[in-house]
């Protein structure tokens, strides 16, 4: 068994945000809008990150899918999308089953053969992100979900990461932070740990912040194989 844990980010790293953009396209077909579907995902998700920041500087915490309703009521308010209370009922059940990225299975086995411990680290509830991995099939290649929720603070709240250490009871120096998210990669390094920016597109940017992370991968297969 490896000494070192990795702890995966959910949204984004794992299970892919912008899987619900044929449903938007089906739900905002009925305001002839539905060619602005990927446009939508993009701010919805922004915005959705947007408000968790905000509420964690204002100390007014809430559940992250609040933050995901919140977003998605005020995309469909700037884009004009006259999404139906229904529309987005229904959205907001298609977020809590999102797939998971294409090589995310495979990689997380070849990390369980390497004996390498994995951990699920989210700004979901611990609810939420059981029940997206479960849906996902990838729920077992997990010995725990460990949510920002358990101490109702938002990454790249410093408070999450010494949470994440105190669940994991390993030295920082093990312990590593594997995140698509640039916010998440430097709040992991500014605390201390150990992180992996999963680059999913070449065109990604990151924060000039002068905080590097450990290492830059294109996806888990990358990654698997560089930790595995
Ligand atoms: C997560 O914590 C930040 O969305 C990201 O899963």
């Amino acid at each position: 068994m490896s000494a070192k844990v990795l702890a995966f980010d959910v949204y984004g790293t794992l299970i892919d945000t912008h899987g619900v953009v044929t449903e938007l396209e089906t739900r905002l077909s009925a305001s002839g809008k539905a060619a602005q579907a990927a446009d939508f995902s993009r701010r919805w998700r922004d915005k959705q990150l947007e408000y968790s920041f905000r509420r964690g500087l204002m100390g007014a915490y809430v559940p992250f899918s609040q933050c995901t309703r919140e977003a998605l009521d005020f995309t469909d308010r700037a884009l004009q999308t006259e999404l139906r209370e229904t529309d987005k009922d229904h959205l907001m059940e298609v977020y809590a089953r999102l797939p998971a990225f294409p090589e995310t299975a495979a990689a997380l086995a070849r990390l369980d053969r390497a004996g390498v411990r994995c951990v699920a680290f989210s700004n979901g509830t611990a609810a939420a992100v059981e029940g997206l991995l479960d849906q996902a099939g990838i729920r077992a290649h997990f010995e725990a979900v460990v949510s920002v929720d358990e101490v109702k603070r938002f990454k790249p709240d410093p408070a999450v990461y010494a949470h994440l250490r105190q669940r994991l009871e390993v030295d920082p120096g093990d312990t590593w932070l594997i995140s698509s998210n640039p916010f998440d990669v430097i709040g992991a390094r500014h605390a201390g740990l150990h992180a992996a920016w999963v680059r999913r597109s070449s065109e990604a940017p990151f924060d000039p912040w002068g905080i590097e992370p450990d290492m830059t991968v294109a996806d888990l297969d990358a990654l698997a194989e560089r930790l595995g």
